[in-house]
């Protein structure tokens, strides 16, 4: 019997570890299968476009063709007469909205961008919404918007990257914050060292592809706003249409019990508030289901990069400098950048570093986060770079990894809170085979195949956002509810929040029910970040501090339990003891009937995030592929995949397993195959579709294997980092290591495909 006692209710120095990253638990680490599944075979788990009202319509929009000036005319007349039409909305009936503040402005905005929506004639990028149609089938929208004709006076966008780059950069920002680090004069120890690599890569733009397209079915009912979303983010949400309407957020109730795939797009884009104000002036609850192409006009992505990495190393393989500058593209309308130096001050030990990223300023839609923003393709270029070094100095590329492995965090000075990372390297490379890559490029043949290995590191900064709180719910008959608002992307939020809460109480895993994914449940949660688990964990662990405390005070004198703190007892086999004197026990179930009570309901807020100022806290992981290259075609394929993590306790071995493999699989196609074609002349994406955007499918995803280290840091919630965003972290880099083994060539522009090869 185990009995797991109380969180320490901060997770700073001097905090005892969090008795839950105990290895012998029941439940912690097993392979739970997911809650939500039976619901979502059946069919019944219901997504935001599946929701009805009475009396509903369904939107569709018209897309600019210009990247930039005013529209001249708007012939909307044909839509208008079109058969079933209820309302045709544009900047000339729109109702009035206020445009919203910068990304996590007062913690609670969550806009692409700050730009008015339909507000008058300006164009701002190439597919700005210029019109929505409302008519009683989806059909019938579609065929009416495609009526809609649209005149513009046109005004010189600035479309291409070099242009922008020539008008002048301007550092790019972090939640405002300039992207920079220096340390030591980088560029002289460069100069000054004895061996180095200096290159530029290049990654392309890319576009969201959830399997979900972003939808929103919503009525207003009098001043109260009732949305159906898919959301990484409902009390953001909430917040953030209410600002846009005026409205108090408790007027908005954003429901998303379950979203088909998020990965940072999620969040509010203008569809949400065109929607909601149509609704507003057809005095109809509407559905706004997005296109596969609406979502590529209307939802931001992740935007190209050029970055220069530079290392210098003495003969031995020590780094003495490391440069990591470059430069993104941006818009005017949004904070969000990609920056992709967010790893690079972590991973080795350097006497010096520059890291930097300035932005060029296009006229196009609002970039957003895409999973591990900044670290997915940043990773690409900085490994790489050591790859290409490793190959200079006649080193293995591990043992200079390993050579280069640091004992505090080689920017900001702190400890490593847990760190693994050489551990990773070692169990990954001897389960992958490396031993037997030959470090002399093009030298293994299999008929028409060259075939190479290559290996990189994975770096994601742990991150515990504020805002967190939970309620748990106990009752007499022993059963608890956990409300939070969280989400349930796909990746196991409401297994591994029961399992959790479970733990914790001592309950059996089917005695906890989760209710998340609606704004009116406790807490103000992201599921962004890789950070979700460890908000939730935090806040349950808060909750059941406040429960025990609640339960000794009603146990009373006559209870076994008489005269102990809260911190001698723990939760276990359905009740209350004492931590080291199991027998001394009650039951919740005698606890509540006797003080007569059916259930016991407390809330709790999750401590701040002390953790963070004190540790260097980070994922990490060490991914090998192998690579086979056509000799004749070029055509790049990969046949092997592995990903050796270390990323602390992992609480549910299964969907744990399916973070890791769905991340590295998104890194397949970040490194072969997806690219937003961006006209250049134009400012228009010109493959707005799954046929013509290339996600890997089936026959492009080898075996993965996935194995980790199962070490917990003491100094995090349940021991455990977060599992989201590590995965595709890293892979752009061992699939062009792998590349660059097998065939001698160094690709240094993604996705690698067969032109680039010879
Ligand atoms: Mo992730 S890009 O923070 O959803």
């Amino acid at each position: 019997m185990t009995a797991a006692g109380l969180a320490p209710d901060g997770w700073g120095p001097g905090s005892r570890p969090d008795p839950l990253i105990q290895r012998e638990s029941r439940l912690l680490g097993t392979a739970v299968s997911r809650v939500d599944g039976p619901l979502k075979v059946r069919g019944e788990a219901a997504f935001a476009a599946e929701f009805r009202f009475p009396g509903m319509v369904y939107a569709a929009l018209a897309f600019s063709t210009i990247a930039k000036g005013r529209i001249a005319e708007l012939d909307t007349a044909a839509a208008e007469a079109a058969p079933g039409v209820a309302l045709v909305m544009t900047h000339r009936n729109a109702p009035r909205i206020t445009p919203l503040p910068e990304w996590y402005t007062e913690g609670k905005a969550v806009a692409g961008d700050t730009l008015p929506v339909m507000q008058d004639d300006r164009v701002h990028w190439n597919g700005q919404p210029v019109a929505l149609v409302l008519a009683e089938t989806p059909e019938q929208a579609d065929h009416a918007a495609s009526l809609i004709r649209a005149g513009y006076r046109a005004e010189p966008p600035v479309t291409s990257f070099a242009q922008a780059k020539a008008a002048g950069l301007s550092p790019a920002l972090h939640y405002g914050q300039p992207l920079r680090t220096e340390i030591g004069d980088a560029e002289a120890a460069l100069a000054a060292a004895p061996v180095r690599v200096d290159e530029t890569y290049r990654t392309p733009f890319q576009s969201h592809n959830a399997i979900e397209p972003h939808a929103v079915t919503l009525a207003w009912d009098g001043d109260e706003l009732i949305v159906h979303d898919a959301s990484q983010a409902v009390v953001h949400t909430a917040w953030s249409l209410a600002h846009a309407f005026g409205l108090r957020p408790e007027q908005v109730h954003v429901s998303s019990p379950h979203v088909g795939g998020g990965f940072g797009a999620k969040c509010v884009w203008s569809h949400h508030i065109l929607a909601a104000a149509a609704a507003k002036l057809a005095g109809r609850p509407v559905r706004l289901s997005l296109s596969r192409e609406g979502v590529y006009r209307v939802v931001g992505g992740r935007t190209n990069t050029e970055q220069r990495v530079a290392i210098g190393a003495r003969p031995d393989g020590g780094f003495d400098a490391i440069v990591h500058t470059g430069v993104v593209s941006m818009t005017h309308h949004s904070p969000v950048s990609e920056g992709f130096i967010a790893s690079t001050g972590h991973l080795y030990a350097a006497g010096s570093f520059k890291l930097t990223v300035e932005a060029a300023h296009l006229d196009m839609l609002a970039p957003t986060f895409m999973r591990a923003p900044g670290a997915a393709v940043g990773s690409f270029a900085l490994e790489c770079a050591v790859d290409e070094l490793a190959g200079r100095l006649g080193l293995d590329p591990i043992e200079l990894r390993i050579r280069n492995e640091p004992e505090t965090d080689p920017t900001s000075g702190l400890p490593f809170s847990s760190r693994h990372l050489v551990e990773a390297f070692r169990a990954g490379a001897e389960r992958f085979g490396w031993a037997r890559r030959d470090a002399r490029p093009g030298t293994r043949r299999e008929g028409e195949w060259l075939v190479g290995l290559g290996v990189a590191a994975a770096c994601h900064p742990y991150v515990r956002l504020p805002g967190g709180s939970a309620r748990i719910t106990l009752t007499a008959a022993g059963r608890a509810t956990v409300d939070v608002a969280a989400h349930e992307m796909g990746m196991g939020t409401e297994t591994t929040t029961a399992m959790v809460a479970a733990e914790r109480l001592g309950l059996g895993l089917d005695q906890v029910r989760v209710r998340y994914g609606d704004s009116r449940l406790p807490g103000s949660i992201m599921a962004g970040g890789a950070q979700q688990t460890a908000v939730i964990g935090a806040s349950i662990a808060a909750a059941q501090r406040e429960l025990v405390a609640g339960l000794l005070k009603l146990a009373g004198h006559d209870s076994p339990l008489a005269g102990l703190g809260p911190e001698q007892v723990g939760g276990f086999d359905g009740g209350l003891g004492r931590l080291d004197e199991p027998s001394r026990f009650e039951s919740y179930a005698s606890i509540l009937d006797k003080a007569g009570l059916p259930q016991l309901s407390v809330e709790a807020s999750a401590p701040p995030s002390l953790e963070l100022a004190h540790w260097s806290m980070h994922s990490y992981g060490a991914v090998f592929c192998e690579a086979r290259v056509n000799a004749v075609t070029g055509e790049p394929r990969v046949s092997r995949l592995l990903g050796s993590f270390d990323c602390g306790r992992i609480l549910n071995a299964k969907t744990a397993a399916s973070q890791f493999r769905g991340g590295m699989i998104m890194g397949l196609g970040l490194a072969l195959t997806e690219q937003t074609q961006f006209d250049e002349r134009t400012g228009r994406i010109m493959n707005p579709s799954l046929s013509e955007y290339h996600l890997p499918v089936h026959a492009d995803v080898p075996e993965i294997e996935v194995m980790w280290s199962e070490l917990p840091d003491p100094h995090a919630p349940m021991g455990a980092h977060g599992v989201g965003e590590i995965g595709i972290t890293g892979v752009g880099a061992a699939v062009a290591n792998a590349v660059c083994n097998a065939t001698g060539k160094r690709i240094r522009d993604l996705p690698i495909t067969l032109d680039k090869v010879w």
